[in-house]
């Protein structure tokens, strides 16, 4: 049974009372007041705008987190940048405050995801075009299988196909496409956009959605072994199989793009929040076209090191149906923060306890060692950037993950407040936030061994205060 496309009538929830939070300290005071609070967040999660809920993205950010700083360190009208802005959630919070909001990310998807976050829709319309795609999906995936087929394989190149055969079903490919061309008769750009993220978000989640992949934030994603259809029936696989983590139930696409167009449009922004349009570009936080000194506030996460998240692996698996090719998405895929691999940087040196312990991992694993300097490089540039664009007492709230290579804890916070410290930051507090790993898509599983310090240390969060003087 399909679920019924209804109109939503739920009111927008306005943002907060705007000002009221603003610190009245000195800026490093302020700073420091606001790290030392509450940076789990469990509480508060109705008030928050559902425009958020649009679609899943790795380590993304709880939105109370952006918005109690933005709301703390910046008055109204302030810049705020987001430089690895991913699904956009430090955007769409200073934008329903009334913040100018900047962000940058090279990821394809994250620029969909954030792009359409914080567009201002017509329910109406969006109402009438997901009828119109649903419909005729429908009737096409029933009248004209075979032209479906045709069409799909004449799209693609081998490689993907060979890609979209092993995580997909023929089934829910012809589904997926069925869906695409309809979406993809919409002239409207931004219209287009917000199927497109619909799409998308029934294949990207936790546990890959549509897909056969069984956990999509893994840096390799696994396989179901057996696949059954909603009422039990096998579909495919080994019927003998009883590892309950290797069976998928698979939905049927065109239900689940239904179920999710519903939840979506009752996040539309209806009206636009503030006169000041969020600031979007394709671009790389290593080198950001900004003036100096000309951002109030930087809220950002960067990639895990030694791609404990790869996002690629991940974004590809809905990117190909929007006509990226494997080949470009695995080229694509080394420029990111936090790969593996050598990578052509300029020669830079890192504070003594960070070189220290990058050798110390590279006396154990060369290649996990090679990473790790690369991620702390990478890391310095963007600190660096930061700190030319960022204006005198003014912050940058990091939040960033750790991670084990080679059995050694890589030290991360640490080793970027060292790294903070050369560039010319004061860095006066470290709060400590624990992630919830059942309900976000995060590198391990939710098992800990709480014995084990290390282990611990990765089911913790830091948030990194950096106060440029
Ligand atoms: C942890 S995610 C950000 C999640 C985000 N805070 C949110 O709430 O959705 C890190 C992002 O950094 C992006 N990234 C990686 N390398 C980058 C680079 N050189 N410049 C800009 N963004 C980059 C990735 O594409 C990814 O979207």
């Amino acid at each position: 049974m399909t679920t019924q496309l209804v109109l939503s009538f739920y009111p927008e929830i306005k943002p907060l009372e705007k000002q009221v939070f603003r610190l009245a300290g000195k800026p490093i005071e302020n700073l420091i007041t606001s790290l030392s609070g509450d940076l789990n967040f469990h509480e508060n999660t109705k008030e928050l705008h559902l425009a958020h809920k649009a679609h899943s993205f790795p380590a993304k950010f709880p939105p109370q987190l952006p918005r109690k700083f933005i709301l703390e360190l910046t008055d109204i009208g302030d810049v705020v940048l987001d430089p690895m802005m991913g699904s956009g959630t430090t955007l769409l919070e200073s934008y329903l405050n009334d913040r100018q909001a900047i962000g940058f990310d090279i990821d394809p998807l994250a620029m969909l995801v954030a792009q359409t976050k914080v567009e201002t829709f017509s329910d109406s319309e969006l109402y009438a075009a997901g009828r119109q795609i649903l419909k005729e999906a429908k009737k096409t995936v029933s009248l004209y299988p075979d032209l479906l087929n045709a069409q799909k394989e004449k799209r693609y190149d081998e490689k993907t196909l060979e890609f979209l055969d092993y995580w997909f079903t023929k089934e829910v490919q012809l589904e997926l496409f069925a869906l695409l061309v309809e979406i993809e008769k919409i002239e409207n750009i931004k219209v287009r956009d917000f199927f497109k993220v619909v799409y998308s978000s029934i294949i990207i989640t936790k546990t890959g959605g549509v897909s056969l992949a069984l956990d999509l934030a893994h840096t390799r994603p696994h396989k179901a072994k057996i696949v059954l259809s909603r009422s039990g029936e096998v579909i495919s696989g080994n019927k003998n199989e009883t590892k309950q983590h290797l069976i998928k139930i698979l939905r049927s696409p065109i239900d689940e793009f239904e179920k999710k167009l519903n939840q979506n449009l009752r996040g539309i922004i209806k009206s636009s929040p503030s006169s000041l349009e969020p600031i979007i570009n394709f671009g790389n936080a290593q080198s950001m076209p900004l003036p100096s000194n000309s951002v109030d506030l930087i809220i950002t996460s960067p990639p895990y090191a030694s791609n404990a998240i790869d996002y690629m692996r991940a974004h590809k698996f809905s990117l190909v149906w929007f006509n990226y090719s494997i080949e470009s998405l695995t080229k694509k895929r080394k420029t990111y923060i936090g790969s593996e691999g050598l990578a052509d940087l300029p020669e830079t040196e890192l504070p003594k306890s960070v070189e220290n312990l990058v050798n110390e991992i590279e006396g154990k694993s060369k290649s996990k060692g090679v990473s790790l300097r690369r991620y702390y490089i990478e890391m310095t540039l963007v600190l660096q950037e930061m700190f030319r664009v960022l204006k005198p007492e003014k912050s940058v709230i990091m939040v960033v993950g750790n991670s084990i290579l080679a059995g050694l804890d890589a030290q991360i916070e640490d080793s970027l407040v060292e790294i903070g410290k050369k560039i010319g930051f004061d860095i006066p507090s470290v709060g400590i936030r624990q992630l919830d790993r059942n309900h976000r898509m995060m590198p391990t599983g939710s098992s800990v061994d709480i014995t084990s310090q290390i282990q611990q240390r990765m089911h913790e969060e830091y948030v990194i205060g950096f106060y440029k003087p």
